[in-house]
């Protein structure tokens, strides 16, 4: 009866459209009478415009209108601060408007009758630059009489956070080993299947709408409604069918500038970005420099670790504090080290800007923690899985923020069945040991495991607000014939509507054919906050059901329709204590721990992730497939970010916009088998006991490969992508060659 639809694996409601070509994406979508933008990028990577020529461009045949800064009612934008123009140029309303930061601003927008006249009359445009000194070294950006990009930020300095807890000199007084490691990263792509895309006209309520691709139509609409100097219920935004995000679509790309034209010319305007432009109009993960030093008793205890972290936020903040602010909080991995001392800081420069990307901060945090953990268990003579076992977090333990972890906490429990189930390790009456690993006969080829752990967060974090509204609908007589549920969570690729739908039947006690699912528009639904943080679920999860246990209620007293709203809010979080790092900066939590199996080739440089074993407390698994999806998926893009994706950027200008030359992993290149444990201890407060899992499946796999590499070839390589020429050159570096 009850309980059958949360934890059944059913099919996507999404599935048969996806697959046969019926989903209409962003960019699938026309109407009578449209026009078509294209957008002038800047053409300098950090330079003020003393004028913009327009003349040739509106005069081209087809051209309906040419905007630049001055058409802009409230030229600024951005998440977390106004520091973006919408259009740079001169004539605007904001300081500092005129000045271009980085190759991802835009100058200038053409409006014609056809994309092709749109595009010709934007290479007409004449743009006056004066050239400004330009920064591209996030350490470089930091020293005094670096190039300053804005005002507010002193030494390019957006955020700096401090962790600072326990007694570094006692704690490395007890070291009988430390380890040291500069480790770096860089770049990462999301490369979603539809590049940015969208459709934006006058709705029949005279709505500015724009019907497009992002993860939470509720904060696009504020961004729109901000810039534009309209109230937000002027604004209307609607999600079509998505083509991936990944933290990508959080902030703003055409939504803006879609919404202007419209709102300028009252007719609808369309616009596709190529890979090119999507590749250099949207952030990026942040290439992060980390410098720690562990130090480890005789038994395997970590008692200190320090730790500098520098990541290159780009020209504009986006979503850097909180990246950082993440980053700094995972950069000592699930471990209780009682001494911690840790500076991290954001830094604008002029590069294309960095922000949200699947794990946001994790995983340079856990690139730094996991090389750190194995290596000391090396230097220890010691098993990485025993010395896990040793450190990881239990329930009551204090983080590096001087604050437990929700209870609930699993760690200890994740890397015991990861390690067991993974066949590469076997608990002994002394611990954790390796099994012996077969050889492949041709000696050019050499195999080797790696293991890593993590933890990542549910939510948003730090003290940002953090809710989520459903309504629940009952319709019928005696029985409830029909269930709406107004969920507005964005459908990202990632099931979570088809998640909503079985929440929502389960909550109510109807079989799910009886449910619709109203969502991804602003006229109709509350605000769900972002599909981002591994959230959605828990979130939506909770809201879909306070909703239902109302909505019911009220359908025992008679009414009908019967219809509740409720809006869930998570315990409280807070920031960083700016001095000391002390915060309880989450309300939940998943668990992961990876085991990774490598091949390396010795002459090419080639790395090949043979084996994956992903072991992932997922609290309750309401579509076990799709968290096997979640998972595999993570793993593959994970393993990009580890071995493959190198975004080649010469001062401030990227070199390979194109998927032929930014290589993604393939069919031919993922691994052999991925085997997902899906472990299930129910997060206390989740909705069914589900934790957020989107995320933590990427956290581990790069340090899991780098601790893989190490075991085949006996050389670490810090630096990520891990590309052959990068693999070779280190081989050759420490003689390890056929
Ligand atoms: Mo995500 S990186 O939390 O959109």
């Amino acid at each position: 009866m009850m309980t059958t639809i949360v934890g059944q694996t059913i099919q996507r409601t999404d599935a048969v459209s996806k697959v046969t070509g019926r989903a209409a994406y962003p960019g699938d979508l026309d109407m009578d009478g449209q026009l078509w933008m294209k957008v002038r990028f800047s053409d300098r990577v950090h330079a003020r415009i003393v004028s913009i020529d327009t003349s040739r461009a509106e005069a081209y045949p087809g051209v309906v209108a040419v905007f630049t800064a001055r058409d802009v009612p409230n030229n600024e934008y951005g998440l977390i601060i106004f520091d973006q123009p919408v259009l740079c140029g001169p004539g605007s309303n904001k300081p500092g408007a005129d000045i271009v930061r980085c190759m991802a601003d835009h100058v200038a927008l053409v409006v014609a009758e056809t994309e092709q006249a749109a595009a010709a009359a934007r290479d007409l445009i004449q743009i006056d630059y004066e050239d400004l000194p330009i920064v591209t070294d996030a350490e470089a950006a930091m020293d005094d009489g670096a190039p300053q990009l804005h005002a507010a930020s002193p030494n390019n300095i957006l955020c700096h956070y401090r962790i600072r807890k326990g007694d570094m000199q006692a704690g490395w007084a007890q070291a009988a080993v430390v380890v040291e490691g500069t480790y770096t990263t860089s770049w990462q792509e999301h490369a979603y299947l539809q590049p940015e895309a969208g459709l934006s006209y006058i709705d029949e309520e005279g709505r500015v709408t724009v019907v497009v691709g992002g993860q939470w139509v509720h904060e696009d609409q504020e961004q729109v409604a901000h810039a534009l100097g309209l109230e937000r219920d002027q604004v209307r935004i609607i999600y079509p069918a998505i083509g991936g995000a990944f933290g990508g679509r959080e902030d703003m790309s055409v939504q803006i500038i879609l919404a202007l034209a419209a709102m300028k010319l009252r007719r609808p305007v369309k616009i596709i970005w190529s890979r090119e432009e999507s590749i250099r109009g949207h952030h990026k993960r942040h290439p992060v420099k980390i410098y720690a030093r562990w130090g480890a008793t005789r038994e395997g205890k970590v008692v200190a670790a320090e730790a500098q972290v520098i990541g290159d936020g780009g020209a504009y903040a986006y979503t850097t504090t909180k990246v950082m602010g993440n980053a700094n909080l995972m950069v000592t991995g699930p471990y209780c080290i009682p001494n911690i001392h840790i500076d991290t800081y954001g830094v604008y420069t002029n590069n294309i800007p960095a922000g949200a990307f699947r794990g946001f901060g994790g995983p340079q945090g856990a690139f730094a923690a996991e090389g750190q953990m194995t290596k000391l268990a090396q230097a220890l003579g010691m098993d990485p899985v025993e010395i896990r076992a040793r450190n990881v977090l239990h329930e009551g333990d204090l983080l590096s923020v001087g604050t437990p972890l929700p209870k609930g906490v699993s760690i200890p429990e994740v890397v015991a069945k990861c390690a067991a189930e993974s066949g590469y390790w076997e608990q002994t009456p002394d611990g954790w040991k390796r099994k012996p690993l077969a050889q492949p006969a041709d000696p050019s080829k050499r195999r080797g495991v790696g293991f890593a752990c993590g933890f990542k967060n549910v939510g948003f974090s730090f003290g940002a607000p953090e809710q989520n509204t459903a309504t629940i609908e009952l319709y019928g007589k005696a029985e409830i014939e029909r269930v709406v549920v107004r969920q507005g969570g964005a459908e990202v690729g990632q099931g979570a509507h088809t998640v909503f739908l079985q929440m929502a039947a389960e909550a109510v006690g109807v079989p799910i054919e009886r449910v619709e699912l109203i969502t991804q528009d602003t006229a109709q639904t509350s605000n769900s906050g972002s599909a981002s943080a591994s959230r959605m679920t828990f979130m939506a999860g909770n809201a879909i059901r306070g909703a239902a246990e109302r909505a019911l209620e009220a359908w025992r007293n008679e009414e009908r329709p019967a219809i509740a709203t409720y809006q869930y809010r998570p315990p409280k979080t807070t920031p960083y204590d700016p001095q000391t790092g002390r915060s309880e900066p989450n309300f939940a939590y998943g668990y992961v721990a990876q085991a990774v199996e490598v091949e390396v080739d010795l002459e090419t440089g080639h790395v090949h992730v043979i084996r994956v074993v992903s072991a992932n407390d997922v609290g309750r698994a309401v579509n076990p497939q799709l968290v096997q999806g979640q998972v595999e998926g993570a793993v593959v893009q994970a393993q990009g970010y580890a071995i493959m994706e190198h975004l080649v950027s010469v001062n401030g200008v990227i070199q390979n916009p194109y998927l032929s030359t930014y290589l993604i992993p393939t069919v031919l290149d993922v691994p052999h088998e991925v085997k997902a444990l899906i472990l299930e201890y129910a997060d206390p407060i989740g909705p069914w006991g589900a934790r957020g899992m989107a995320e933590m499946p990427f956290l581990t796999i790069a340090p899991a490969i780098a601790a893989a590499v190490h075991d085949a070839t006996g050389v670490w390589i810090d630096s990520i992508p891990m590309t052959p020429d990068r693999v070779v050159r280190h081989l050759q570096a420490h003689h390890v060659a056929v």
